[in-house]
């Protein structure tokens, strides 16, 4: 964690006052905000990001009291979670209050809203005293970014303005959970785990359905490397990456254990063996491989259990085949 000035906070608020855009750190990965209540500041962040129109953003807030403004319902569970998580990794998605501008919900009845514990990220809430949108600070359905480098290769020219708050702690996106009907659904696996938000609703908590809200997000073809990349599960790797060097390939192997295959066009990195410490390199290190331009990216299939869903689901992302949509 890196502190920000305060006259940096003061000048990202005067840019998002004038309806610019600003990137920021938060705990999970940097997002590239614009004043919310702004419905031309926010077609900026599309145009920037090359995101569908239709893709809903989630509102940043300072804190659980600006709830009201922003959801025209409460309910229980929502009080329960806010009280537990925030500031966190956890977005909420509730029905959307009149104001909020239907550039920010893909003209969808609910609202996605998150209070962030980043230092930066909530002074510069603070400072501006209402609702930031912002998606993470990439192109569309490119890797998410976890350090100011890596918004700026990104989106460079494109933002007013980034705020370098150091890297993010924890390195994947929030946790997603729709309270928005009778029934909780998680929609995007996080930090915070379903059981988790089991414990403090008591009830439990369903899994996406055909019927769940749209989350572009959980579809195919997201948090994306460039090079190709397959998950592997750690019997098969070493079989996989022979096969690989015989057809001439060079490939880049994420693994838990160093394999004892040699050769000039295989390089392997050591991959964490903790839930946590995987998810907070793991964009981080997908970038850089990238990078180098392999063939292809190996990676060694994560370990059953609920503290990898996140880093699981990402990773099933990444490898997802491309989709254009
Ligand atoms: O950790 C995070 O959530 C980061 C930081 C910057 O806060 N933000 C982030 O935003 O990941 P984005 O836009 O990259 O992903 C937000 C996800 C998208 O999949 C979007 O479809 C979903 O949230 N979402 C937003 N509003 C929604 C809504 N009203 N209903 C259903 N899904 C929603
Ligand atoms: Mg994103």
């Amino acid at each position: 964690m890196k502190a920000v000035p305060d006259r940096e906070i003061e000048k990202a608020v005067v840019i998002l006052r004038s309806g610019g855009l600003v990137a920021f750190p938060t705990e999970t990965v940097y997002g590239l905000g614009a004043d919310a209540l702004n419905p031309e500041a926010i077609k900026k962040i599309f145009a920037a990001k090359g995101r569908p129109q239709n893709h809903p953003l989630i509102v940043h807030l300072a804190d659980a009291s600006h709830l009201v403004l922003w959801a025209r319902e409460i309910p229980v569970a929502a009080e329960r979670l806010a009280e537990r998580f925030w500031p966190g990794p956890l977005t909420l998605i509730l029905r959307r209050a009149e104001r909020v501008p239907d550039a920010i919900t893909g003209g969808q009845d609910t609202v996605g809203l998150r209070v962030p514990s980043h230092p930066v990220a909530h002074a510069l809430l603070q400072a501006f005293g209402s609702g930031i949108a912002a998606p993470s600070a990439n192109r569309y359905g490119r890797l998410s970014p976890t350090t100011a480098e890596h918004v700026r290769a990104e989106l460079g020219g494109r933002v007013d303005m980034i705020l370098d708050g150091g890297s993010c702690d924890f390195g994947i996106e929030s946790t997603i959970v729709d309270l928005s009907s009778s029934q909780a659904t998680l929609l995007r696996p996080g930090k915070i785990s379903a059981s988790e938000l089991e414990k403090v609703l008591g009830t439990p908590v369903g899994r996406p359905g055909p019927r769940s809200p749209r989350a572009p997000g959980t579809i195919a073809a997201h948090y994306a490397p460039q090079t190709p990349l397959q998950v592997v599960s750690g019997k098969d790797l070493a079989e996989t990456v022979r096969h690989f060097s015989a057809l001439g390939k060079r490939a880049a192997v994420l693994a838990h254990r160093h394999a004892q295959i040699d050769r000039a066009n295989i390089i392997w990195f050591a991959a964490p063996s903790q839930a946590a410490a995987y998810a907070r390199e793991l964009y981080a290190k997908l970038r850089r491989l990238d990078q180098y331009q392999y063939d292809v990216i190996l990676v060694e299939q994560v370990p059953e259990g609920e503290e990898w869903d996140a880093v699981r689901d990402r990773l099933a992302k990444s490898a997802a085949p491309r989709v254009e949509i």
